[in-house]
């Protein structure tokens, strides 16, 4: 994708924008975009093999973003949502943070977190240094429980101990996925070393499944907004700039914002997940145990203004994968991977955290602009009233005429005083 800034995409007729698609998708051409796109990508004999007592399919509109840029990359990103102005925002804002470079995004690491649980343990210290001492032993019996993940250059890294209770320990192997999302593969390793773990800790061994409190698996993004592309007029961009910090503030002050706050940003991440196949209930529980990790539910997103613009940074687990899953059998969930040029799940991950951010843009953007566009009309219209000859004790009612007129020109104005003053004659 040599450059995801289509503009008019949004007027062209569903035909013209899929001749647009195909041509994007250039030598990975899809044979049948039609019936692809028509059809959803699956039929009900293939949903008979995902889940139980299927009756049928049900669809949801599926669109793309555009503008995205993505450490120097074009994309353009998938979206399945029901919601309406989420894909148009997206888009907007990503052709905002587009004039200041585009999004940076980075994932240092992509581990998923397999639990074994360790009930009754007689002596705390005794089981931590019995597991400590024969970590490598465990990590064995783990790796040998994913051959194949291993062959492939991931499997499990490393083995931590948390302790619950005085008699409760839990047990983490941090297992790289590669580009599977994972869940089964930390499932396998959590089962297989159960019963090791058990038995250097004599203990019992309790719950072995994976945790989606994926913190080993954070994506991080960052953007830069300059004023101009808030607002064209560039006092107006600064001031919408401000709005937006302290929209962000009062996010990190009160949980009941940052939970609509953090709504705001899930409409792009879960948009991107349902486009590719991937299960956006554990990105869900996720990411909000993360907003709460310290204690107190925060934003995953904030945002300040310094003197050359906006900025924006969103941190947050995006667990996902590329291979496996419901892709087996999804051809638009395939297909959404190639529209992205989505290369390996972490790739994908730092998408679904760019379509985050962008969304939390928009939606911060349009609460705070009405109000500032709101302040600067009526700014406006006083000094127009002022301009065509109001008195100062006229002023105020003359302005409120303009407004409500929504007629900003010297004509208007003239007409608003004229009718002030007939207004006032009449009452005396
Ligand atoms: C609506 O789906 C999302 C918003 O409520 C997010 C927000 O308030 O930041 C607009």
């Amino acid at each position: 994708m040599k450059n995801s800034r289509i503009i008019g995409f949004h007027k062209l007729d569903l035909s013209e924008r899929r001749a647009i698609i195909r041509e994007a998708l250039g030598s990975a051409e899809i044979e049948d975009l039609d019936s692809l796109l028509d059809s959803g990508g699956l039929d009900s004999k293939r949903a008979l093999s995902i889940v139980e007592n299927v009756i049928g399919i049900y669809s949801l509109p599926f669109g793309v973003a555009m503008n995205f840029t993505i450490n120097g990359k074009d994309r353009l990103v998938p979206m399945v949502v029901e919601e309406p102005s989420v894909i148009a925002a997206s888009s907007n804002a990503a052709k905002m943070v587009r004039q200041g470079g585009g999004f940076h995004a980075q994932m240092e690491e992509s581990l998923i977190v397999a639990q074994v649980e360790l009930r009754s343990v007689r002596d705390i210290a005794a089981a931590r240094q019995a597991i400590a001492d024969d970590t490598e032993e465990v990590l064995r019996v783990a790796r040998e429980a994913v051959p194949g993940l291993v062959r492939r250059g991931g499997g499990p890294k490393r083995l931590t101990i948390r302790e619950l209770a005085p008699d409760h320990l839990v047990v983490h192997i941090a297992v790289d996925a590669c580009d599977a999302m994972g869940a089964n593969l930390a499932n396998m390793v959590a089962e297989a070393t159960g019963p090791l773990l058990a038995r250097l800790a004599q203990a019992e061994v309790g719950l072995r499944i994976l945790s989606n409190l994926s913190d080993e698996r954070l994506v991080r993004v960052k953007a830069k907004i300059p004023f101009e592309a808030l607002h064209k007029d560039a006092e107006l961009g600064a001031s919408a700039a401000r709005a937006i910090e302290a929209a962000s503030i009062f996010a990190e002050r009160d949980p009941y914002r940052a939970t609509t706050h953090n709504k705001g940003i899930m409409n792009g991440v879960d948009s991107v997940l349902l486009a590719t196949g991937n299960d956006y209930r554990a990105v869900e529980a996720g990411a909000h145990a993360f907003a709460a990790k310290s204690g107190r539910y925060l934003p995953l997103a904030t945002w300040r203004t310094r003197e050359d613009g906006l900025f924006g940074s969103l941190e947050m687990p995006i667990s996902v994968g590329v291979v496996g899953g419901t892709l087996r059998v999804h051809h638009a969930a395939r297909f959404s991977l190639r529209l992205a040029e989505i290369e390996s799940a972490r790739d994908l991950a730092m998408l679904a955290g760019a379509a985050g951010l962008a969304s939390n843009l928009a939606a911060l953007r349009a609460l705070s602009m009405e109000g500032i566009l709101r302040g600067h009309m009526a700014l406006h219209a006083r000094s127009l009233a002022s301009f065509v000859g109001a008195e100062p004790d006229e002023v105020e009612a003359v302005a409120a005429r303009i407004t409500f007129g929504n007629d900003f020109s010297e004509l208007a104005a003239r007409a608003a005083l004229v009718a002030e003053r007939e207004a006032r004659q009449r009452s005396t």
